[in-house]
């Protein structure tokens, strides 16, 4: 009893040294985080919190379980899924951290973060100085200084795709959107203070990361003739107001025509290049109490994302898309009539046809018999034209098209006739567009009906794939293998003796 007893008291002294240099340079509450001090990959780790706990820096988890990005996110906004405003990337990707990793302010690097076995995944790319202490700020910035106080890194220089509130993005600076709501790999979309001085959004093509001429939305604050003209800055000021500063000190608000004016101390305020290609300022009540618990936007770049077009790439959707603007004014993607998703999960991605149009011989059967079209009002693909007739009409529009195996889609508008091949790009529905889109679609599938299988034939490829998978995943000698698939065999033979003479073929073949 009194063994146990000392035993256990023991263990409890000991386990309170363990844990007492841990808690010694544990934060404190202003935001300051020591050089030592770390922070391990899992549900329940607390973050360092900014003083006044607004922000957080830490682990979240991914939408995949069981794995983190080193982020910083609104820490008092309800939810489980945090809106992240930072988090650590490299060459494309967010840098995903499995359980256990950590992450530890060092003397040397800053922030290191190791996986469980202590590989180095990521660090903080300090080369200099020694680090003296680091801040989670209640900007939302987290900023490693040295003994001295100067700056060396700051979460705020490397922004991902969200800025914050007194957040600056100086010439050749970037932010990238991410590939959808919950992948935070790069998406298509770039934001960029050019070294004209223009902030520019482009779409840009995956993995090269070339930017296709042609940005969507431009403040055009770039001046060739009068350079004091030319953008220097984009600012996301104190007061919530987002601008590029010129060199001659005036300044371009993106929030023009924006009526909403929101003051800091009653909002949380960021600005985000969002998935869809959308760049937002949105505020969110910090005294919220249900229904306007949300991100409301206070302006959203460009007007009509739809409607903007680049001469590469698919626009604001997928290839062979349909884009149209909701109430919020947001893109939404439909797939055309006799088109569906390629990747079912991905609604801004791109369109397949169901049916496969053919230029092969169909054996004499009419085009008429074979295909149809479906009429879309107000809607077009700009790009994708490869012939046009002018002065025309609807029917014979339809019937050249119809006629023509190489054509997709024929738009008719006043007098003109346009035909489209595939991939489709750049595809809205507006009422500015004032013409009808004929899509062809095959009648009946063409592809012949599949000979059903004997069931014989069924059963050998069962076995012979089951043959295959195991010597594969035994990935031993031949003779083990054959040795082990006898035995299997003659296992199988016991019980389906009718089997065997299949089974035997396999096991011939694979010798051979
Ligand atoms: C937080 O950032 C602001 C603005 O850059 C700065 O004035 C303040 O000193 C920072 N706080 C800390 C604790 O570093
Ligand atoms: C995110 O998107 C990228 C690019 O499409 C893809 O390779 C990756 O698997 C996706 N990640 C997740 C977690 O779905
Ligand atoms: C350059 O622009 C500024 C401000 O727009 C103007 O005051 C100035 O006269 C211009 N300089 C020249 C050389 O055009
Ligand atoms: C932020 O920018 C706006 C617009 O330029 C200006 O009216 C406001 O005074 C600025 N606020 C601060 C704190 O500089």
């Amino acid at each position: 009893m009194g063994f146990a007893a000392s035993t256990s008291t023991t263990c409890l002294l000991f386990l309170l040294l363990l844990l007492l240099p841990v808690s010694a340079v544990a934060q404190t509450n202003n935001g300051r985080v020591e050089v030592g001090a770390s922070l391990t990959a899992n549900n329940d780790a607390s973050p360092w919190l900014s003083p006044s706990g607004d922000f957080a820096f830490g682990f979240h988890q991914h939408q995949n379980v069981g794995v983190f990005l080193v982020s910083i996110w609104f820490d008092k906004i309800p939810g489980t899924t945090k809106t992240l405003v930072w988090y650590a990337f490299e060459n494309g990707s967010p840098v995903l951290a499995p359980a256990g990793s950590v992450i530890q302010l060092t003397g040397r690097n800053g922030l290191v973060l190791r996986n469980p076995r202590g590989e180095q995944l990521w660090r903080s790319d300090i080369t200099m100085d020694e680090v003296g202490y680091a801040v989670m700020n209640d900007t939302g910035n987290f900023a490693i200084r040295s003994r001295n106080s100067d700056l060396l890194w700051q979460s705020f220089d490397r922004p991902t795709d969200t800025l914050l509130p007194t957040q600056i993005v100086e010439i050749n600076g970037r932010l990238f959107s991410r590939r959808s709501e919950n992948n935070f790999s790069q998406g298509r979309f770039l934001l960029s203070l050019q070294d004209d001085g223009n902030l520019v959004l482009s779409a840009v093509n995956l993995p090269t990361n070339l930017v296709y001429d042609g940005p969507y939305y431009s403040t055009s604050t770039n001046d060739a003739a009068n350079y004091s003209n030319s953008g220097e800055r984009l600012i996301f000021n104190e007061s919530g107001e987002v601008y590029v500063l010129r060199k001659n000190n005036r300044r371009f608000s993106l929030a023009t025509g924006a009526t909403l004016l929101t003051p800091t101390a009653d909002f949380y305020q960021r600005a985000t290049l969002d998935f869809d290609g959308v760049f937002a300022q949105y505020y969110y009540p910090k005294r919220s109490s249900g229904e306007d618990r949300k991100w409301s936007t206070v302006w959203s770049k460009p007007d009509n994302i739809c409607l903007r077009v680049g001469d590469k790439g698919s626009g604001a959707c997928g290839f062979n898309s349909i884009c149209s603007l909701n109430e919020n004014g947001r893109p939404t993607c439909t797939c055309p009539p006799g088109f569906s998703l390629l990747d079912p999960d991905d609604k801004y991605g791109s369109c397949k046809q169901d049916v496969e149009l053919s230029c092969r011989d169909d054996g004499g059967t009419a085009e008429e018999d074979l295909y149809d079209f479906k009429v879309l009002i107000n809607t077009d693909w700009p790009r994708s034209d490869y012939e046009q007739f002018q002065p025309y009409n609807e029917q014979d529009c339809q019937t050249s098209c119809l006629h023509d195996c190489m054509c997709a889609v024929a738009i008719f508008r006043e007098d003109s006739c346009w035909k489209k091949k595939l991939p489709l790009s750049n595809g809205r529905e507006d009422s500015g567009v004032n013409g009808k889109a004929f899509i062809k679609v095959a009648k009946v599938d063409p592809t012949p009906p599949s000979v059903p299988d004997i069931p014989d034939r069924v059963e050998e490829k069962k076995q012979g794939t089951l043959i295959i998978t195991g010597s594969i995943l035994l990935g031993t000698s031949v003779f083990v293998n054959l040795a082990l698939v006898a035995a299997f065999c003659l296992g199988v033979f016991s019980i389906y003796q009718k089997k065997f003479p299949i089974i035997l073929t396999k096991l011939d073949w694979k010798q051979r």
